[in-house]
């Protein structure tokens, strides 16, 4: 596999306007390709992150499929909502058409496991077929890391670690609030073409360093891990570096 790819900025205006660039570039490659481009989209403070592509006439909304790489399970409007923060930072202020966004289907939000099983439906249906494999492979996936390591919502210790089948998981104990979540797997995330942490602040100093220097310690940010010809990026702020000799 190759080595993740590590760019760290000064600050996140920086960052920002890197990621665009970045993301402009891969959307393109992959529309000439074979006209679309997919992405999934992460929480936290990645939505805010992704502000470089607002107004940007290079991007061609019309040809982006977003789904979400974990939700949490509540209704589209709640503030926990990561397609809500989606739609504030982001979709709001574009015009992409409203059937690219692929969000949980909140007439389930009862049932974890229809939920969970009506997402990964909706994976397949972009999917199958036209970059069929086994798993789907996403032209980019966006992550966030918690200080505790955790990505998407695979939490440190937690079984879904192990998940080898399913694309789309439930957890009903996260141990962040609230408790109840959707979740790529990691066969999901690391089939992407291109995955990109996007991780800045230092409170995340400690917890980088342990993902790119000791990665055998094994936190779940660290169980990230592309199948050849993916490539992993972290795009960093130099607070959150500060601690790491990688590479
Ligand atoms: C969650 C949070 C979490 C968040 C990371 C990174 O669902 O528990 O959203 O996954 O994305 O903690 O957060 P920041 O990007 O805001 O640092």
């Amino acid at each position: 596999p190759n080595a993740p790819i590590l760019v760290s900025f000064p600050d996140a205006d920086a960052l920002v306007v890197s990621l665009s660039a970045f993301l402009v570039k891969a959307q393109k490659d992959s529309i000439d390709k074979k006209g679309r481009f997919t992405i999934a989209l992460s929480g936290g403070s990645l939505p805010k992150m992704l502000r470089g592509l607002i107004g940007n006439p290079a991007v061609k909304w019309n040809k982006w499929q977003v789904f979400y790489v974990d939700e949490r399970v509540v209704s589209l409007d709640h503030p926990d909502s990561n397609h809500r923060a989606c739609m504030e930072h982001l979709f709001s202020k574009v015009s992409i058409p409203e059937g690219n966004i692929h969000h949980i289907d909140t007439s389930l939000l009862d049932d974890l496991e229809e939920l969970s099983d009506a997402y990964e439906k909706d994976l397949i249906r972009e999917f199958a077929q036209k970059d069929s494999a086994r798993f789907p492979v996403f032209d980019v996936i966006l992550l966030g890391m918690g200080p505790d390591g955790h990505t998407a919502s695979l939490f440190p210790g937690h079984e879904l670690l192990l998940e080898e089948d399913r694309w789309v998981a439930y957890v009903n104990d996260s141990p962040k609030p609230p408790p109840k979540r959707i979740t790529f797997t990691y066969p999901v995330i690391n089939h992407a073409a291109r995955i990109v942490f996007v991780a800045a602040g230092k409170e995340k100093a400690t917890t980088l360093r342990s993902v790119l220097d000791v990665p055998e310690e094994g936190l779940p940010s660290a169980r990230v891990k592309p199948v050849y010809p993916g490539q992993l990026y972290w795009f960093v702020d130099d607070a959150a570096a500060a601690n790491v000799a990688y590479p």
